[in-house]
């Protein structure tokens, strides 16, 4: 379903992309895996359209991403959410609003239909009759169940989720893994997911791919990638580097 082929991007100078390549098949969950700083968000936001490569492709179910602009460029892009890392919600209105927010803008719905499934959506994600607070009222844990019914409401083909959860205790970790996997079975979404939660990632991912010095060093997969030979895998999926414990 994503095609990703040769992509370089380089930064003022700074060669971050070297050449990455990977596959993501429909409805698979796919994990990148990397230290910080080596390329997982801007690589994200390729897939989105948001950054340009220098060179490369971003095939979507054939249409390169990297090559379409304007209208074009929008109809690719609303076949995607995401959840982007720190994940912010507006914290001005209300988490009913904040749900509501992208059917009123990107959709002709009737108020009295967005509120069906704005509330509909809230109760998917254990928020029922929460719809009234704002993001400052709520804890983290349900921020992020809030963040996600945004996504999900609009019932999107492919998900990316760049670092679901930064900051979250280990229970709540575990809660938005199951999120994950939950909507892919009610949505059949297709995700990828950059995280640095392992090795607990290992258990909600189909396959996973490691980013490192500019290319996917090593895809496979959770159990092909936590029996790497690959000296720089080990040393990362053995939480030896300093990447895997980044906040
Ligand atoms: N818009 C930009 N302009 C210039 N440099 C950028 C830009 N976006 C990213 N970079 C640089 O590209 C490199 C990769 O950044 P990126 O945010 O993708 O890392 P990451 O793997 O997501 O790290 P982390 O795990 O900390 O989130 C960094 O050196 C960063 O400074
Ligand atoms: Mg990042």
């Amino acid at each position: 379903m994503i095609d990703v082929v040769g992509l370089h991007k380089s930064f003022n100078g700074q060669e971050v992309l070297k050449g990455v390549g990977f596959r993501v098949e429909k409805g698979e969950v796919f994990t990148v895996i990397g230290g910080s700083g080596q390329g997982k968000s801007v690589l994200l936001k390729h897939l989105l359209g948001l950054i340009k490569p220098d060179k490369g492709h971003v095939y979507v179910d054939g249409t390169d991403i990297a090559a379409v602009t304007g209208e074009e460029l929008y109809k690719a892009r609303d076949r995607f959410g995401y959840l982007f890392q720190g994940g912010a919600l507006f914290d001005s209105m209300t988490i009913f609003d904040n749900v509501a927010f992208p059917l009123q803008e990107k959709t002709k719905m009737k108020a009295a239909e967005i509120k069906d499934r704005a509330e509909a959506e809230l109760a998917k994600v254990g928020l029922s009759g929460m719809g009234h607070k704002f993001p400052a009222e709520v804890s983290g844990g349900m921020k992020k169940r809030a963040a996600f019914a945004r996504v999900l409401v609009m019932n999107p083909e492919i998900v990316l989720f760049d670092e679901p959860t930064t900051g979250l205790d280990p229970v709540l970790v575990d809660s938005v893994h199951r999120l994950i996997v939950w909507g892919r079975e009610n949505y059949g979404y297709t995700a990828v997911v950059v995280s640095h939660e392992i090795p607990e990632i290992f258990d909600i991912s189909d396959r996973v791919g490691m980013l490192d010095g500019g290319v996917m060093l090593q895809v496979g997969t959770p159990g092909e990638i936590k029996g790497s030979d690959n000296p720089r895998v080990r040393r990362f999926v053995r939480g030896e580097s300093e990447g895997a414990a980044q906040f």
